[in-house]
């Protein structure tokens, strides 16, 4: 069913991530029926940058245009707009805003649920909980808070304390973009629904699991956050431990928050703390010189790192993570190698490729997304000859469906159902920076790459005798 009646209050609502992903998501939700029947949107952000209603509507516009996923229809466009307003709030003074959300309240009727997303900065995030809890907003209301969710470990509990204080972790919506992606839902399915993959899919069999994230942009004038956040924060100990939680998880009793979010907690338990000399840092050249940039930042824009997983399922398997900006291509892929058969009784053709890089399960996680198995099989001809083959399910070939939810829209819809299952929980996230406390504590090197690059060659060695399953795999 659809959600109950909802004020969605955006905090933020001039920056970036709303003009990107947030506001684009809710129109989208609204034109695919997926809003609930009554609703109203408040935008709000600091009085310095404050707008009108008119001039809200006008930036939610041009937001839809330049990143909407399909076009503005006229009819859905006027019954969108018309639920926006603007309010805005200082934590001093939040009359504005209280005033905008009383006028959202009346419209829907009744006593609406409250929805804040918390689309600021982490260094902001405390300050306007606090003023949440006081000025009354934070009754009826869930609150969806962004990435990364805390620097360190102390800082991380410090926050869980704040949102705590005002919300119990039934209305906290810690949001975690790549927890929404259609594949990484789907690897829950691949593993879980099939008889074919999870008996398999343990260290009995597989080698070792890669979870790679390149990206080509730089950091796109987001040098503020980027240079107090890094790859590390931004990326690794965000989205792909994330996702590593959704690969190595037991089977969840069933498939709703608690479960899920307990087998995910349970491999966190079991990562082993870093170890410094197990992670490679770079930055790109040129990163330095970005306006806005510390010209001896020593911020990392790209993270290798070898993890392991200690329990019984995967003891001695490592999994390798990378991301980086501003390197080769970009890909979103999740590719667990499996062991090779005990006898190499037929000739491979090397050139073709055999190897270790046939005989693996590839994931691509970024929308829409595919999955697949890579193997050898007879080339055609009189000699015994194997080279690489693959099958192959892509998302986008999937008639008579349409398009899924991208992450945000997926996210948000299931905030206003009440469903945690694809949040992060507090227990969970101060155990992933547990576990990266020694590299805090000791951090490598920040060593160069070239921008377009595949970064510091230090990350090949990381993964040796293996190697990177991108990018010479398409
Ligand atoms: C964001 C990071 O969370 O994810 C960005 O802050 C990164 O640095 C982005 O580029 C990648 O997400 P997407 O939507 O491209 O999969």
């Amino acid at each position: 069913g659809r959600p109950d009646d909802h004020v969605v209050v955006l905090f933020g609502a001039t920056g970036d991530l709303a003009r990107r992903k947030l506001l684009p998501g809710l129109y989208r939700l609204a034109r695919a029926g997926l809003m609930p029947y009554r609703y109203r949107i408040v935008g709000s952000a600091p009085a310095a940058s404050a707008l009108t209603d008119e001039e809200f509507r006008a930036h939610a516009r041009q937001a839809v245009t330049e990143f909407g996923a399909e076009q503005l229809s006229g009819a859905h466009w006027a019954a969108f707009e018309s639920t926006l307003s603007f309010g805005a709030a200082d934590p001093e003074d939040p009359q504005p805003l209280l005033a905008a959300v009383r006028a959202a309240e009346q419209a829907v009727g009744g006593s609406p649920r409250r929805l804040c997303h918390l689309a600021v900065p982490p260094s902001a995030f405390a300050s306007v909980i606090g003023m949440l809890g006081r000025c009354g907003l934070a009754e009826r209301a869930r609150v969806i808070v962004e990435k990364p969710f805390g620097t360190d470990l102390a800082s991380a509990r410090a926050l869980n304390e704040t949102v705590h204080a005002v919300f119990d972790e039934s209305r906290v919506f810690r949001i975690d973009h790549f927890l929404g992606k259609e594949s990484v839902d789907n690897i829950l399915a691949l593993r879980f629904a099939n008889g074919l993959f999870e008996p398999v899919w343990n260290r009995d069999h597989i080698s070792h699991v890669q979870i790679d994230v390149p990206e080509t942009i730089g950091i796109e004038g987001r040098a503020g956050f980027f240079e107090e956040t890094g790859t590390f924060r931004d990326m690794i100990v965000t989205h792909l431990f994330q996702v590593l939680g959704f690969v190595a998880m037991e089977p969840p009793v069933r498939l709703e928050a608690t479960s899920l979010r307990d087998e995910k907690a349970k491999v966190f338990e079991a990562m082993k703390p870093l170890d410094p000399a197990h992670v490679v840092r770079g930055q790109y050249a040129g990163y330095r010189a970005e306006p806005g940039v510390d010209p001896h930042s020593g911020t990392e824009t790209f993270a290798a790192l070898r993890v392991e997983v200690d329990n019984w399922r995967w003891a001695g398997v490592p999994f390798f993570l990378r991301s980086g900006k501003s390197l080769g291509r970009r890909r979103q892929v999740v590719a667990l190698s499996f062991k090779e058969p005990p006898l190499r009784m037929f000739p491979v053709d090397a050139h073709t490729g055999g190897g270790p890089r046939s005989n693996t399960l590839v994931v691509d996680f970024d929308d829409p997304g595919w999955i697949s198995a890579r193997f050898l099989a007879k080339e055609p001809g009189p000699a015994m000859r194997l080279g690489p083959a693959a099958m192959t399910f892509r998302y986008a070939d999937s008639t008579g469906r349409r398009r899924g939810l991208e992450g945000y829209e997926r996210l948000l819809l299931d905030a206003m159902l009440g469903d945690q299952s694809l949040f992060t929980r507090a227990d969970g996230i101060e155990r992933l920076w547990e576990v990266s406390e020694p590299l805090f504590q000791a951090p490598p090197a920040v060593l160069p790459y070239a921008p377009g690059s595949w970064g510091p060659a230090a990350a090949d060695d990381l993964v040796a005798p293996h190697r990177w399953y991108l990018p010479d795999i398409p």
